[in-house]
């Protein structure tokens, strides 16, 4: 199968990096300059994704612009001929084609994913999480889509967490199809640490065929009162053969304090501009 949109998640009223997403969308907050959504949209074009559809809530209007053009910033640095600048700016704009969805209330992940129907139509899909930013040599989108597409089965990220987070995803069932990659049997969304089937968490990466909306038509609220893409998931699981692929890689949480704060350090010991400095910094800073 050949997957050719991608639906990046950005309804969410970002309540866990307030104050700083009061007035800013949290997926325009930067790692170390690049803002996150710009990093997943970048993912998603060089794992073959041709286009992008944007699930937004109201307010986040704005990540739609940051990937349209800016004529006024374009004129001020043609005109000063800085064109190494130029060329940052205008990058966003030619990583794909997007298109805008729109989910009213936030009523849940599921429901979010629901509200892309008509944009995605009837063809396989990638969801893409932005609070999920991944560090590793092949694109955490492209890991997934390489087995999808010899499969033609639905696929989710998965990656081994520790106890005291097993609350915080949805956490799976499995019996082993092959390495790295498991069949999906069961899953529960944040589960109390001993009802977790395993330590085997879904990463916020999915490649999903269009049955999940009837399904998700059909889904109770769940964990939190919310439409959840894992209830869903587990009706799909009971129907077809769903895979879980291991990721290999570094994988952040932008969503959470701690993990903004890391991927700024692991993605700026990445910069040959910036690694040198902050490798000299963090190595004298004094002891806790
Ligand atoms: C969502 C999903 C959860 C998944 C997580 C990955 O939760 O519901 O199953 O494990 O993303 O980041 P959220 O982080 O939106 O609460």
């Amino acid at each position: 199968m050949k997957v050719r949109k991608a639906v990046i998640v950005a309804a969410g009223l970002g309540t866990r990096m307030l104050p700083a997403s009061k007035v800013v969308p949290k997926e325009i907050l930067p790692v170390v300059d690049k803002p996150a959504l710009q990093m997943v949209v970048e993912e998603a074009a060089a794992s073959g994704i041709e286009e992008i559809i944007l699930l937004l809530g109201p307010g986040k209007e704005l990540l739609l612009e940051h990937f349209q053009p800016a004529p006024l910033l374009e004129r001020h640095l043609e005109q000063r001929r800085k064109l190494d600048l130029l060329e940052i700016a205008r990058a966003p704009n030619r990583l794909a084609r997007f298109t805008v969805a729109w989910q009213s209330e936030p009523l849940g992940l599921g429901h979010a994913v629901l509200q892309a129907r008509a944009a995605v139509g009837d063809e396989p899909f990638a969801v893409i999480l932005p609070d999920d930013i991944f560090d590793s040599p092949t694109p955490c989108l492209r890991q997934l889509l390489e087995h999808a597409e010899a499969t033609a089965a639905p696929t989710v990220a998965l990656m081994r967490v520790a106890r005291v987070d097993l609350s915080k995803y949805g956490i799976v069932a499995v019996r082993p199809a092959a390495g790295r990659l498991w069949h999906l049997t069961g899953m529960v969304e944040k589960p109390a640490p001993e009802d977790a089937p395993s330590d085997l968490a879904i990463m916020g990466r999915y490649i999903l065929t269009p049955e999940i909306f009837t399904l998700l038509e059909q889904v109770k609220p769940g964990a939190g009162g919310e439409i959840q893409l894992t209830d869903a998931l587990l009706a799909l699981a009971q129907r077809r053969t769903l895979y879980g692929l291991e990721i290999e890689g570094i994988r952040y949480d932008l969503g959470d304090r701690l993990g903004f704060l890391t991927a700024q350090i692991g993605f700026g010991l990445k910069r040959p501009d910036l690694a040198p400095q902050l490798r000299q910094w963090l190595a004298q800073m004094p002891p806790a």
